[in-house]
């Protein structure tokens, strides 16, 4: 399919590339909210990171291949999927847009791309399902220190429909946030953030007064379950034996954790430093990726987030040996921006770059981008 032939972003007079989304929220957005969005840990370092890695990898085209007809789509756990892009989960939507994740989760539907929805939503998990009819949708889980409560947000999510988990493991604790700290903000103090916390019968019974009695007090319970300092692998092995749904690790750098994942029951894995939030000076993902290719050796899918901007940065990571990559900040922004017509622009824009890319690369189809299209400069 040819999105970008199919797309009427012209007379939209929306922006084009990230850093104009990016300008329009901050034009939109309270300094809390958009700080929130757009800030990284400590000196950002690892921010940076993310996105110089994708400067010191340039893809090396091939000319006169036939390139009339291009097919973007890829196979990722057993299922065929239109292109390789998926949305990172993302909590909190409230801040950002009225309708919050629904909106998110409609751009997605409409345009066929998988929409991995956050523990951490401000929209209940099965509302979010409903609007989005037979689409593919993921669940994302911050593993509560509680089994019986990740239990029953597993039961929930397949109940709704979700195909696939996310398990995130990079954040037991918050990292060290200087705009929100210097902002004094943290979404979920103000009761955003708890869609699925304050639907869910197994937390509702922890509370001694319901949340609409006493908001802050269930706001501290729910943060004290997310914030599970104690969990280990054994804790990934017992989530293991919850669900039959395919199961992924989010939050990998290291290729010792990568194989780890593997041996602990893991269908895929997501190279992601949760774009650089939580630990500052650390690697790009970008970087990280060769190592964790070269020691999971085909036995899993792996996904790549933090830095994805556009479809240069696709094809690099696919080139580099992803199944596929995870689109986070560019749409948060277009959401803040233009609700769900702006977060389908994103992904349009997407999609159309990548087609460009793999097609001016000399290559009509995702499974003809490897290394060969690559090369690092030094
Ligand atoms: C995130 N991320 C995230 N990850 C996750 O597993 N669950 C979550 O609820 C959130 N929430 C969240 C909020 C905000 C405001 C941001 C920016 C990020 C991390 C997200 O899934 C993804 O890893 C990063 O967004 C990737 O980095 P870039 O490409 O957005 O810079």
């Amino acid at each position: 399919m040819n999105y970008y032939e199919e797309s009427d972003l012209a007379i939209r007079h929306f922006p084009i590339a990230f850093h104009e989304w990016e300008e329009k929220a901050r034009q939109r957005l309270a300094a809390g909210p958009f700080g929130y969005v757009h800030g990284g840990a400590g000196k950002g370092d690892t921010m940076l990171a993310n996105r110089s890695i994708f400067d010191k990898y340039r893809l090396l085209p091939r000319i006169c291949s036939d390139i009339s007809e291009r097919d973007l789509s890829i196979t990722l756990l057993g299922r065929q999927l239109p292109s390789p892009i998926l949305l990172a989960p993302i909590g909190v939507n409230s801040i950002f847009h009225r309708e919050g994740e629904l909106a998110v989760a409609k751009a997605c539907a409409e345009t066929g791309i998988p929409y991995i929805l956050s523990n951490v939503s401000s929209q209940p998990m099965e509302k979010v399902a409903e609007v989005m009819g037979e689409a593919v949708r993921w669940f994302q889980l911050y593993p509560p220190i509680d089994p019986h409560l990740s239990r029953s947000f597993l039961d929930r999510a397949k109940k709704a429909g979700y195909s696939a988990i996310v398990v995130t493991v990079d954040s037991t604790m918050l990292g060290w946030r200087e705009t929100d700290l210097r902002n004094a903000y943290l979404p979920f103090l103000e009761g955003h953030g708890m869609g699925n916390y304050f639907t869910d019968p197994v937390f509702l019974q922890k509370l001694d007064k319901s949340p609409e009695e006493d908001k802050i007090a269930a706001v501290k319970k729910a943060l004290k379950e997310g914030n599970n300092t104690q969990f280990t692998w054994n804790s990934f092995e017992e989530i293991r034996k919850m669900t039959d749904l395919p199961l992924l690790l989010k939050g990998i750098t290291h290729p010792e954790d990568a194989r780890f994942a593997i041996k602990h029951g893991a269908d895929g894995i997501i190279v992601s430093n949760h774009g650089g939030r939580q630990i500052d000076g650390a690697i790009g993902t970008l970087e990280a990726l060769p190592g964790i290719v070269d020691v999971v050796r085909g036995e899993v899918p792996i996904l790549l987030d933090s830095g994805i901007r556009r479809g240069a940065d696709v094809m690099k990571a696919v080139a580099l040996g992803a199944t596929a990559v995870l689109i986070g900040r560019p749409y948060i922004y277009a959401l803040a921006v233009a609700g769900r017509q702006g977060v389908m622009a994103v992904i349009q824009n997407i999609i159309a770059e990548t087609e460009l890319t793999l097609a001016i690369s000399g290559r009509k189809s995702m499974k003809e981008v490897d290394s060969t299209l690559i090369v690092k400069i030094t």
